[in-house]
């Protein structure tokens, strides 16, 4: 299995790298809506050229191999204009990855993400040398922990003043940290 995947397909969705295209809907369904970047590391996007220069930066950390981040698209949908979502892994160190999530409003509830992330998940930790993805989750963003549960995440600790979310605070806030591991033996 080659890595990354440049495509992944569940039923409903399928996952493939960012393209400059996809920054109007990402701007308008994801990153503009102060709901959906209430508990993110950047603040809520008020102009379209911040979406551009977020898809150019993870472009290039997808080129260096620094991070890793999909669209999520409907599987009926065009190539074009169908951003529902972003999901990323982020090397933390040769052995460990972190999981990041987001999904426009519209599509929340339906169990999009946990769709999305197993098989990234799964392929993740079939890499040789993978043996942890791990998830820092605010403590307040109770359907983003529940999504860790339902993929299978065991909770570890409330780390504290972890992590910055500067939508809501200026100063660092408590997060959950939830790690999935490679089960082998030794
Ligand atoms: C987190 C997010 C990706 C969830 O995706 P989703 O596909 O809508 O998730 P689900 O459809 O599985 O629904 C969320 C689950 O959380 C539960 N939930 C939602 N809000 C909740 C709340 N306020 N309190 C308790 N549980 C809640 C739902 O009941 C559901 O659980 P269930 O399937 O057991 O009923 C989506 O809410 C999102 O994009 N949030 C904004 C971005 C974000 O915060 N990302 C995470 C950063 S760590």
């Amino acid at each position: 299995m080659s890595w990354p995947p440049q495509r992944i397909a569940t039923p409903r969705l399928y996952l493939r790298p960012l393209l400059p295209y996809d920054a109007e809907p990402l701007f308008s369904g994801l990153c503009a809506d102060a709901e959906v970047t209430r508990y993110l590391g950047w603040r809520t996007h008020s102009m379209l050229a911040q979406t551009r220069e977020l898809i150019s930066y993870e472009t290039h950390r997808w080129t260096r191999g620094a991070a890793w981040t999909w669209v999520l698209c409907q599987a009926e949908g065009s190539e074009q204009g169908n951003a529902l979502g972003l999901i990323q892994l982020l090397p933390q160190s040769e052995f460990c990855l972190r999981l990041g999530f987001l999904l426009r409003r519209a599509s929340w509830g339906q169990g999009l993400m946990q769709e999305a992330a197993t098989p990234l998940i799964e392929q993740a930790l079939a890499r040789p040398g993978v043996y942890r993805i791990e998830a820092h989750c605010d403590v307040d963003n109770a359907a983003s922990a529940r999504v860790l549960e339902k993929l299978g995440m065991q909770l570890e600790g409330r780390l504290q003043r972890v992590i910055l979310h500067p939508n809501i605070a200026a100063s660092p806030r408590d997060a959950w940290l939830y790690a999935r591991t490679r089960e082998v033996a030794t």
